[in-house]
């Protein structure tokens, strides 16, 4: 098929990339390449870390993609740090939350591995003294601009269609086309980009006083650290407010910060859609797919999608939990 993938985001690039792989035409259309969610995204692969109550079919998609990820990472040439992520509870309170994390995923069958407060120490000595944690060692993370950089190199990219496309898959983020802008609104995520000389060794997802952040070490001297969350309606911009909350939780977590390196303040939107899943199916216009709304998952979750799209466009088949039409139809 000749296929126009409306997206170059990772999720637009990676389907792009599964569809050539499977021998279609693939036209990728973005004016400007990598420059949305993509850009900001730390790259956890963390189905675990990242599932809230209310979307635990995340668990189950996100451990499906995790799985395809190292042999992407190994194709693309990008390497993939597999190396756990940490949970940290500071106070007592956050820790509450830790554990909370920690019997949501029992409850799906999913176990972590309790660590008391000696245990964060020896698992995480660049760590300031926390009241305990948990470790996932399965989850992974990857830089994500690395990843778009080599689809990038293999794609067929243009900044409008081209019109002969037998069949569009829709994957522009938080800014979909009409007639489907409404099944997807903007959550802010701002995001640091630090260098420093000693980083913690894994993913750290922490609790400081009920702020939420996360590390997000790349294994040389770059650490992420994110993640501001905010709907708002006018354009993402990176805000002062925004950057002294992240950098207050993460100095209380992560004393080395004080000596780190400023490199990045960003802002992009997260594309949410009202249950917090992807729609990943039928669009309600013949010919046209949608690979969008992944929300705080769209890294993880790429692999994944690309393989639903093109099943999708090969066999019509589709995953229910992510079809569109839930909430198109339901809508109706
Ligand atoms: N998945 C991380 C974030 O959305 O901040």
């Amino acid at each position: 098929m000749r296929i126009d993938v409306l997206g170059a985001g990772i999720v637009g690039l990676t389907v792009a990339d599964e569809l050539v792989r499977r021998g279609h035409a693939v036209t990728v259309v973005d004016p400007r390449p990598a420059g949305g969610a993509s850009y900001a995204a730390a790259g956890m692969l963390s189905p675990a870390a990242e599932v809230w109550h209310g979307e635990e079919e995340i668990l189950r998609l996100g451990l499906a993609s995790l799985a395809l990820w190292p042999a992407l990472a190994g194709r693309l040439g990008v390497p993939l740090r597999r190396s756990g992520t940490l949970l940290v509870g500071y106070d007592a309170g956050d820790l509450q939350q830790v554990e909370r994390q920690v019997a949501l995923l029992a409850r799906h069958g999913h176990l972590a591995e309790p660590l008391s407060r000696a245990g964060v120490r020896s698992a995480e000595p660049t760590l300031a003294r926390a009241a305990g944690g948990a470790l996932l060692s399965c989850e992974a993370s990857i830089d994500p601009r690395a990843v778009c950089a080599a689809l990038l190199e293999r794609a067929d990219v243009t900044a409008a269609p081209r019109g002969d496309a037998e069949a569009t898959v829709v994957a522009t983020g938080a800014s979909l086309p009409a007639p489907w802008s409404g099944l997807v609104s903007g959550v802010r995520g701002e995001i640091l980009r630090l260098r420093t000389d000693d980083p913690p060794r894994r993913t750290v997802r922490g609790w400081v006083g009920g702020e939420a952040v996360y590390l997000v070490p790349r294994g040389d001297d770059r650490v992420v650290l994110g993640a501001t969350s905010e709907a708002h309606a006018a354009p993402p911009i990176v805000t002062a407010g925004g950057v002294l909350r992240l950098l207050a939780a993460a100095r209380t977590l992560w004393p080395a910060l004080d000596r780190a390196e400023l490199v990045e303040c960003t802002a992009r939107d997260r594309p949410a859609t009202v249950d917090g899943l992807p729609l990943v199916g039928p669009s309600g216009v013949d010919g046209v797919v949608l690979a969008a709304g992944h929300y705080r998952h769209g890294v993880l979750l790429a692999p994944l999608t690309a393989q639903l799209v093109a099943d999708h466009l090969e066999t019509g088949h589709v995953d229910p939990v992510v079809d569109p039409r839930r909430i198109t139809e339901g809508a109706r």
